[in-house]
């Protein structure tokens, strides 16, 4: 009568809705990663040269989440997104195009943290509830480092602390 496990020993239905938020992640992640490497080739102005840097850091790191998050779906046992016409479709951040202003780019940037990061925590709140470590962990490491990112970029643009 016990729930039908799977290969790294966790039930294999919660393993599979995981899979299902992490494909929504890294499909955000797929469409997150594009619309920065837009920001850092078209961005213009006196910031150039620290936003295009920046930017260029921000897009290294989410081609790493890219290439983390799939290889978690396989982990888990499921498989990983992997056409562009289907992140489209699953993914919450949407496509940019045409950014070139600084400021612009970087409000665009926190408002795409505004959808990952809950998206994270549910990710969190569903891999404690199946006892999936692994994902949790993960998830814990994405969203401290990238509160710290909303910090900063939040600063750049002067806003309020709240
Ligand atoms: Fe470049």
């Amino acid at each position: 009568m016990g729930e039908k496990i799977n290969r790294i020993g966790l039930e294999a239905k919660a393993s599979k809705k995981l899979a299902e938020d992490l494909n929504t992640l890294l499909a955000s992640y797929q469409i997150f990663y594009m619309n920065v490497r837009g920001y850092h080739w078209n961005i213009r102005g006196d910031k150039f040269f620290e936003l295009h840097l920046k930017f260029e850091e921000l897009y290294n790191d989410l081609l790493i989440k890219v290439d983390e998050v799939a290889e978690r779906i396989l982990t888990l046992g499921h498989s990983p997104l992997h056409s562009f016409s289907e992140y489209l479709k699953e993914s919450p951040v949407p496509e940019r195009r045409n950014v070139s202003d600084g400021q612009e780019a970087v409000g665009q940037i926190l408002e795409a943290f505004r959808i990952i990061l809950p998206l994270q925590r549910k990710l969190l709140k569903a891999s404690d509830d199946a006892g999936d470590e692994g994902t949790h962990a993960l998830m814990s490491d994405y969203i401290r480092a990238q509160e710290k990112l909303v910090w900063m970029y939040s600063a750049y643009l002067g806003e309020a602390k709240n």
